[in-house]
């Protein structure tokens, strides 16, 4: 039987609207059969932006509700699941609010602002029986899979390095736009860092051979944008030190990213992802001439490129058949997204944020910092 999961948005920004348009897509689309999706109802802090959302976004057969405060949608009894696409500083409380109402919630990246608000969140969630994930919805794309059997199958050799880096130009922004808006917890790190991230987390921490052990040192450095004074940039590197590897991790708001940014590097060779962080597309492993090779003889390797294009939207709606999964069979974490990965995040957030100065920034605008 179709398991149908029926999902309650919070907000109508930018996220959302994205969200919602690849889960209309027809699951047969992307060869799913088990799983389908509803959108039961829409929130907004605004009613009349409610309604011009279900209107502009939902088609009439869907039947969408359009509620004109949060809280109605945690009291609505249709709603199996919560989507949380508010600004990083509202997540803490709306995830709060959500599970107090005994519903599952997936929470937008960055989860909340610190490891404190996400153990609270995690200790409610299992205490009310509530499925709970922050949407890093990458980690659900084919290309991570390939990407982690090669690197894990020991075509590199040891893995010694991680590099990644996703930069934006966001251009001429408001300067009250949630980027560059410090009391909206504005600025690259927030909002890029969790990408960034991301891959170090998938080819280090998840390595088999790293037994998930943590980072054991952290180092950070930012630039500051000159309109508001957020980080305009943002530099961390990380030891892991069971895999003898380290990780460097970068992000801009202010700086066009190049095709290939993430690059995971071994004693054998290379494995190169093509497109925007969040979404790659392919990847190329290079294999050295031979091991411990010097760059000269790097002319002689050789390349072997797949690719994984995403043939319907843009992607994200293999997290949401994941999240309907988790949900049909009554788990409260997705084991490719689980607690501890998010913990994970949240350790590192806490460390690069006091150790590159951007607490002091925060300090006094932003709730919880
Ligand atoms: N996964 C991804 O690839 C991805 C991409 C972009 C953003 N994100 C994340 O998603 C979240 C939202 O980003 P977005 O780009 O969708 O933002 P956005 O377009 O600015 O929308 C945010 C929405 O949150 C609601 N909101 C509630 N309290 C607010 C406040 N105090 N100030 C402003 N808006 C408030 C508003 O909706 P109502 O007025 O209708 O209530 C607003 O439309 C962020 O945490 C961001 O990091 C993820």
């Amino acid at each position: 039987m179709v398991f149908t999961l029926r999902w309650g948005f919070i907000s109508t920004g930018g996220i959302v609207e994205r969200m919602i348009k690849d889960l209309l897509l027809p699951p047969s689309d992307r060869d799913v059969s088990d799983v389908q999706h509803q959108i039961v109802a829409v929130a907004s802090r605004s009613k009349e932006k409610a309604v011009k959302f279900v209107e502009a976004h939902l088609p009439k057969r869907m039947e969408t509700q359009a509620f004109g405060s949060y809280e109605e949608l945690y009291s609505c009894p249709e709603v199996n699941v919560v989507y949380v696409g508010t600004p990083h500083p509202q997540h803490y409380q709306n995830v709060k609010d959500a599970l107090l109402h005994s519903k599952n919630v997936l929470c937008e990246k960055p989860f909340v602002l610190t490891s404190a608000q996400s153990d609270e969140l995690f200790a409610l969630a299992e205490k009310n029986g509530c499925f709970l994930m922050e949407a890093v919805w990458t980690r659900y794309q084919p290309v991570v899979a390939a990407a982690q059997r090669v690197v894990f199958g020991g075509a590199l050799g040891a893995i010694k390095r991680v590099d990644s880096r996703f930069d934006k130009d966001f251009g001429d922004l408001d300067h009250a736009h949630r980027m560059l808006n410090p009391t909206l917890a504005g600025g690259a790190f927030y909002d890029l860092g969790p990408y960034a991230l991301l891959w170090s987390t998938l080819f280090l921490y998840q390595h088999p051979e790293n037994e998930q052990e943590f980072p054991t040192e952290i180092k950070a450095t930012m630039r500051i944008d000159k309109r508001t004074g957020v980080d305009a940039a943002m530099t961390w590197v990380m030891l892991y030190e069971n895999m003898g590897a380290t990780a460097s991790c970068s992000v801009a708001l202010d700086t066009p990213t190049p095709d290939s940014c993430i690059v995971v590097t071994g004693t054998l060779g290379t494995l190169t992802l093509h497109g925007a962080s969040p979404y790659p597309s392919s990847f190329t492993v290079h294999l050295f001439a031979k091991p411990q090779s010097t760059t000269s003889s790097l002319a002689e390797a050789s390349s072997t490129t797949s690719s994984y294009p995403i043939k319907s939207g843009r992607g994200m709606h293999w997290q949401g058949d994941a999240v309907a999964r988790a949900i049909r069979d009554g788990k409260l974490e997705e084991e490719k997204c689980n607690w501890k990965d998010t913990k994970l995040a949240q350790m590192v957030f806490d460390e690069v944020r006091k150790r590159s100065g951007l607490d002091a920034i925060y300090k006094g605008k932003v709730e919880g910092i």
